[in-house]
């Protein structure tokens, strides 16, 4: 045996010495190749004793994080920097007022910084837009009072469902501005996901469009939400962004498919009273509105993720310690300069799009690039030639993109100069080996290092995190943010030797934690705290390497990661359970390449319900539509089988282990519990 790993050793090596250049040392260790940052980027990094860093973070984490909190503009500071009284409901710089939109705009006004692109976007058909920092503030101010006139005061919740498009930074900014609940639903989300959303956050207002653009499609968005608020007793305004005008997406070849003229839409139906179009709201408002006076601790947004329940739980964030915690991550991990043109492809429906999209390069005065569009429309070479356009420094996307644009191969992007790219991001789900290198090799043109950034929803930041100045592995998202502690453990929280797979936990709280599950404070306990008590349970598994680098493998429970897109499997059972044909159905998800997964579903039909072979295909086309429409696109059923019976416990549940076993010729394990 340790003849053959030596062998593998000097295998390697030999590969290894021939792509060694002046500057890029690789060394092989235990079969690991290790990637050594450039001393180019070692130099100029901001953070040049990291050590130093994580000694002085670990010895008093609450140390460090005060005085990451002393960077940022507070109206009134902090008397304590933790309370653990009521923990798990931790509570971060207790007594200190703020507003994480003085951070992110009002203080740069009056500097050098107001005159500087803030956002520069793109839409889907190439057309562009770009706001300074002045005119962001100034765009932010009439929309926050827009929405004072319309009755929105501090506490109320606002829902924004939209596509990515710069009204929707600007109507979280004006949210907080005034000290209202933002609630961003993912644009791609349909009514059904829409209205669960909306309800639960008893939202006093839901800011849309008229429509919505994708590819050389049309998305009717307003009509989605008319939709839902029939009979919605909390919504009393609808404040309506007009797309409609907008060119026609893409010059297109003559006779080519996409040639289509596009849909003509009739004029957008308004409901007198309810609705109003955003340019006659914000009309004649004033650009100075007054920022709100926030504790610390009081709500900024709710974002809804999926569980393993099948309703989405609220996860709650705060002004103070979420502003924090995105600021430190931000600043320290993506080494920020102020000449920093960074491109989160991220949806400002998910956290990555709330904490590294718009506010933290906003707290931290540099460019940010909101895109509408997708990555290869209307070419494989869009995202590329972005890059080149803007002159992105830093480019952060997830691992399902990188290996979809790799598919079409390296000539999409080598018809670009990507010499603007100084450091590449990944976020989402593991990287795998291959997609790993391709964007490092091809992307990265070997010169920009990888910060494979592991973090939730729930925890607002990265947590487990590479530096640029550190050594990496392909696919190992490294080490724990300095102050943060996380371990792998077993089912009874004892930790599992080195190289050994278990459950990842965080041991102590960090700033920009969830506060709660909005209005389901019990469902906070049991997710998160009660499993293995005292610990923060992540809901992955992972393991930790000699080297003290966690390698991520994936979700431990019934949660989905499609695209990148976090969907539980009991949402997509009860999406299919609502069609009158099915009885009963277990879904799991199916390794992919792209993808990461997909959806496969069991079903049991309703008896009486007949399927002869060309209904049962019908059927199954049926039956994934009808998800799509109770969810959305992104919910991609791959595959529908149709089965008598689901393995069960006694006590009902269904056993989807068994069925991913099943599926993929694996052991189920302990079956004892399995009812018939
Ligand atoms: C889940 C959280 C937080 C950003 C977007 C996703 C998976 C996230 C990584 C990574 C391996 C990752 C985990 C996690 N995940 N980043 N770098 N390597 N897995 O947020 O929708 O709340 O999903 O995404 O499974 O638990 P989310």
């Amino acid at each position: 045996m340790k003849k053959k790993i030596k062998k593998n050793i000097k295998k390697n090596i030999g590969k290894i010495v021939k792509i060694v250049s002046r500057d890029q040392t690789d060394v092989l260790l235990n079969e690991q190749k290790w990637y050594k940052p450039l001393k180019t980027i070692v130099k100029q990094a901001k953070i040049q004793d990291l050590e130093k860093m994580r000694k002085e973070a670990a010895r008093n984490p609450l140390k460090f994080w005060e005085n990451a909190a002393k960077e940022l503009a507070w109206m009134e500071p902090w008397k304590k920097v933790l309370e653990e009284k009521k923990a798990p409901f931790y509570q971060w710089f207790v007594g200190g007022k703020c507003n994480i939109v003085e951070n992110a705009l009002d203080r740069h006004i009056g500097t050098p910084i107001e005159r500087k692109n803030a956002i520069l976007w793109e839409g889907n058909s190439g057309k562009s837009k770009r706001f300074t920092y002045g005119q962001l503030y100034r765009a932010v101010n009439r929309m926050a009072n827009g929405l004072k006139h319309l009755g929105v005061v501090k506490g109320d919740r606002v829902v924004i469902y939209l596509q990515n498009i710069p009204e929707t930074a600007i109507s979280m900014l004006a949210a907080a501005k005034i000290g209202a609940v933002h609630s961003v639903v993912y644009g791609g989300f349909s009514a059904h996901a829409l209205k669960t959303r909306v309800e639960d956050a008893e939202a006093k207002v839901v800011v849309t469009s008229d429509i919505g653009y994708r590819r050389d499609k049309t998305i009717d968005m307003k009509s989605i939400v008319d939709e839902v608020l029939q009979g919605c007793k909390c919504v009393q305004k609808v404040i309506v962004v007009k797309q409609n005008n907008e060119p026609t997406p893409t010059a297109k070849k003559r006779g080519s498919r996409r040639d289509t003229p596009r849909r003509v839409f009739p004029e957008t139906h308004m409901e007198p009273h309810r609705d109003v179009f955003y340019n006659h709201l914000i009309a004649h408002e004033s650009e100075e509105c007054p920022t709100e006076r926030m504790d610390a601790e009081d709500p900024l947004f709710i974002l809804y993720t999926s569980g393993t329940t099948g309703t989405p739980k609220g996860v709650v964030h705060v002004h103070g310690g979420y502003m924090v915690g995105i600021h430190k991550t931000f600043q320290t991990v993506f080494d920020i300069q102020s000449k920093d043109t960074f491109w989160c492809t991220a949806d400002p429906g998910w956290i990555t799009g709330h904490s590294y999209t718009v506010y933290a390069p906003l707290m931290a005065g540099i460019t940010t690039i909101l895109f509408e569009g997708v990555q290869d429309y209307p070419k494989p070479d869009r995202l590329w030639n972005m890059v080149e356009k803007y002159n992105v420094t830093i480019f952060y996307t997830a691992p399902t993109l990188i290996r979809a644009l790799m598919r079409y191969g390296d000539q999409w992007p080598k018809k670009h100069n990507l010499n603007s790219l100084r450091l590449l991001g990944s976020v989402g789900e593991p990287i795998n080996p291959e997609a790993w290198r391709w964007y490092y090799t091809v992307i990265g043109q070997k010169k920009c290092p990888i910060m494979d950034t592991w973090w939730q929803t729930e925890t607002g930041m990265f947590m487990i995190t590479p530096f640029v100045t550190m050594s990496l592995k392909a696919s190992s998202a490294t080490k724990p943010f300095p102050g943060i502690q996380a371990e792998v453990v077993d089912a009874q929280g004892k930790k599992v030797a080195p190289g050994k797979g278990g459950y990842l936990v965080i041991k102590n709280p960090w700033p920009a934690m969830l506060r709660t599950i909005y209005k389901n404070p019990k469902r906070y306990l049991e997710t998160y705290w009660k499993k293995i008590p005292g610990w923060y349970l992540t809901g992955d598994m992972a393991h930790k390497d000699k080297d003290g680098y966690f390698w991520i493998q994936g979700r431990s429970d019934d949660v989905l990661k499609i695209a990148g897109h976090r969907i539980g499997s009991v949402e997509v059972e009860s999406a299919l359970v609502s069609h009158p044909s099915v009885a009963e159905a277990g879904v799991i998800g199916k390794p992919d390449p792209v993808k990461g997964e997909t959806i496969k579903a069991f079903v049991v039909l309703k008896k009486g319900v007949s399927i002869g072979a060309r209904h049962g295909e019908e059927l199954k086309e049926k039956l994934k539509n009808h998800v799509r429409h109770e969810i959305g696109p992104i919910a991609v059923m791959e595959e529908i089988e149709y089965i008598d019976q689901l393995p069960k416990t006694r006590s009902g549940k269904i056993m989807r282990r068994v069925l991913r076993a099943r599926e993929l010729g694996q052991d189920a394990g302990d079956v004892s519990t399995l009812a018939d």
